[in-house]
Formats: structure tokens, sequence, C-alpha cells
């Protein structure tokens, strides 16, 4: 138990983001060797971080619009060496400087960095889409705003894509501004050397995309920009009944004009699982896909794992639901991105009353096109699966996954490691962490 926890019972007054586990922590903690049941994998030497939002006051009107703070424990020597969560010191956080200016220009020194930690080239950056990246060292203190040297000139997506193949960092920005999506790629050693607009007809909230070993795959969905929303204070984007939807094909390497588009039926998609380039010239992309989103508030259908094929030469996109369940957070062995992959990772998200979440990972075979469930029981509610290779070389089977538990029965959360070959069986290590790690967002594997 946390006495300085901002927790409170969920109720109705109370929005779902403030409430149980969505609840922020106010505390910065640091614990060494931690206790465990199980064994720490010797072959695990390294950090697990993970982002999210936990406003720094207790109160924010939006769940996406709290203080970024990072949760981290180092695994090593078959030990947990520490657990330490530090917020994300932004401008945002210690002047309590605003993104848009009174002209309405936008600043983008200024973002809660709140989405997803990552590292390249040297540099790990907490990340949030409306804003630059928050460089932040490996014990998780603030370095400040990185632009790569100046020449990022737009915020910077949360889910930058790292081709395994070249080392290179793929990934974009998107405004409400023109130009509303603008593509770039950092070479291996981290300079920022493409950057190119991608023509879209608006101002839509983008935020994730693919790459394949050929291509750049750009998702342009009906959540459109509303202007009477952002002058409100509230999440300024809605769902749009006539904007229509389209995937986007640049050839990497290639210019933005060549940029081909492919209508297909509306939805949105927070979060691609990965995608690859097929055998018959096409690409093949999965999603966790959302009917729609945003109609009418914060509530809606969820999404569910759906598979795209775009034929390029027919100009369409064929669309198939591989499963029905709701499901977030797809997370996949991602040496293997832009490529032909076989399992996926994603929360099993079917929601109760308040937002409460379920118990459940699921692991897809993709392959094979079966399943397999790991229930944590009852009252243990699991957040982003991060696979983490037993070695460079190991095959997309062999490693683990890390997930941070909140177990309900003692407002408290766990580390547990789950053995990738043995899904559904007990966990290989259950670290008991010194206090509540709030629901949050994504999370990376920092190797020693
Ligand atoms: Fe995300």
């Amino acid at each position: 138990m946390n006495e300085r926890s901002a927790s409170s019972p969920a109720a109705d007054s109370v929005p779902f983001h403030l409430s149980g586990n969505y609840a922020p922590v106010l505390e910065e903690v640091t614990a060494h060797d931690l206790p465990l049941v199980g064994t720490v994998p010797a072959g695990l030497r390294g950090r697990y971080l993970r982002n999210g939002p936990n406003p720094k006051t207790g109160q924010s009107p939006h769940w996406f619009f709290g203080d970024g703070m990072l949760h981290g424990v180092a695994l090593r020597g078959g030990r947990a060496v520490w657990y330490r969560n530090r917020f994300v010191r932004t401008r945002a956080f210690l002047e309590d400087a605003q993104m848009i200016g009174p002209d309405g220009s936008r600043d983008l020194t200024v973002g809660r960095a709140n989405t997803h930690v990552i590292a390249h080239a040297g540099r790990i950056l907490a990340l949030v889409e409306t804003s630059l990246p928050t460089e932040v060292t490996k014990d998780l203190e603030t370095v400040g705003c990185f632009d790569f040297d100046g020449r990022l000139t737009t915020g910077m997506t949360a889910h930058p894509k790292l081709c395994p193949r070249t080392g290179e960092l793929h990934f974009f920005g998107y405004s409400f501004m023109p130009p509303f999506l603008t593509y770039h790629r950092a070479d291996a050693v981290g300079r920022l050397v493409q950057s190119e607009a991608i023509e879209v007809p608006g101002s839509t909230m983008v935020h994730d995309f693919a790459i394949t070993e050929r291509h750049v795959v750009f998702m342009d969905l009906p959540v459109v920009f509303d202007l009477e929303l952002a002058m409100a204070g509230a999440m300024p984007y809605r769902w749009s009944d006539e904007y229509g939807a389209r995937l986007g094909l640049m050839q990497r390497g290639e210019a933005s004009t060549a940029v081909r588009w492919f209508e297909i039926e509306p939805c949105y998609v927070f979060h691609a699982l990965n995608a690859y380039d097929d055998e018959r010239g096409g690409v093949v992309m999965d999603v966790a896909r959302y009917p729609e989103l945003w109609r009418s508030g914060f509530s809606g259908p969820p999404a569910s794992l759906h598979r795209w094929r775009i034929d390029i030469a027919g100009g369409r996109v064929s669309e198939q639901a591989l499963d029905d369940r709701a499901i977030e957070f797809p997370r996949f062995d991602e040496r293997r991105a832009g490529g032909l992959y076989r399992y996926g990772y994603a929360v099993h998200t079917p929601r109760g009353a308040n937002h409460a979440l379920g118990t459940s990972l699921i692991k897809y075979d993709l392959r094979d096109d079966v399943s397999a469930t790991h229930d944590f029981g009852p009252g243990r509610v699991p957040a982003e699966p991060l696979f983490v290779p037993a070695s460079p070389s190991a095959t997309e089977v062999e490693g683990w996954l890390l997930t941070y538990v909140y177990d309900a029965a003692r407002d408290g959360s766990d580390l547990v490691i789950l053995d990738a070959a043995d899904f559904t069986g007990k966990p290989v290590c259950t670290i008991s962490l010194p206090q509540r790690v709030p629901f949050g967002f994504h999370g990376t594997w920092l190797p020693e």
C-alpha cells in the first residue's frame, strides 16, 4: 500500500483514468534487491522501462494528458537489482509550460512525454506524439528535449520503427496545421537524414504506422482534428463519418510523391502489430482494429486483431478478422520488424465497469492460426507484454515476456516474467514491486 498514492475508490464522480489502478502515484521510489518468487533467468541482464501518464497534481482532464512517468526494473545475475519510478521532467512538468500559445502557435519543446520509451543510437527517448522527444538516462533521470541537432521540426510519434536490417529509425510527426503528416528517417548513428511531407486530405490523429523491408505504410483514418474541442481544452479529435479511410504505401528510400493510397473500410487503429512484404508482391499488415473510435466520448467498441492484405497491382486492400476477442497493446519479437513473423502477443481487454480490464494475455501463432491464453488469476491485471529474446541468435520462441501485473487484492504490482515457449505455464518469476504501477502504455528492454 502506498499512503501517498492518489488512488481512490471508483465512483461515478471520478473519471476512470483517476480511479483504481489508473490513478497516478505521486511518490518517486527507489528500492533495491526486490523480493521475488521463482527465478530471474540468467540470460535476462538489463532494464525493463515502461512509460505512462501520471499527472503530478493527481488530476487531469483526460487519460492521455498526464505527465509521463517511467517505471523501471533492473535485472542481473538472477536478481531484481532495483525498481525505480521517475517523472519525466519536461517543461510541462517543471514550468507548467503550454504546448499551444495564446496566438495558436505550437511549441514542440513542450509535451508530457508519457507514451513510450525507446533506445536508438545510444540515446533513450521518452516519447509523446504531440512533441519532440525527451532524452532520459538509463537510471530514468531527465536530460532534456532532443531535436536531432535542430533537424526535427515536427513532433515525433511514440511508435518509431527500428529496422533490424539497417539500424535506421523510421518515424513520423503529425500536426493540426499543414503539413499534417511528415515522414522522417534517422540513420543507424542517429542522424536525421530524411524528412518528407506526406500529402493527406486533412488533419487526423495518427498514432502508429508500419515498415516492411521495402515499404513504409501510413494510416489515414477518420479520427479528425476538431477546433471546437481544442478550444474547450478537450481531446481535440473525434470520429468522422465523412473523412473516409486509406492506407498509404511509400517505397523506402523514395520521395513522398511516390506514396500510393488504398481505400479501406473506415476504422481506427492505435497499434499495428507488424507488417511485411508477401511473396505475391503485396503487403501484409496486422493491426488492433477498432470499428470506430470516439464517436461519443471515450467509450465505444473494442479493438480486435485484423489482417490487411494490400494488393498493390490490383489497387485494393482485403481485410480479415483474425480473432474476435478484444485486445490492445500488441507486441512481437521486434528483431522481425518489417519481416515475416509467426508470434504476436497482446493484452486481452474485455472491458468491465469503469474501464476495468481483463486478467489475461493472448499469444497468437499466426502461422498455424491458433492462440493460447495466460490468465493471471482473479484481480490480477496484466499490461503490455514485452518480448525479450533469450540471446541475439535465439529463435522467435526462445525468450521471455515481461509485463507489470496489478494485483487488486493488495493494491500493488508485480513484474512478471513468462517463458515465451511455455506461455500457459506458471510464471518463471514474479517480482514484488514496492508500489503500485498504474496502467500505462508502452515499454522497452535495454540489454546490458
Ligand atoms: Fe501507443
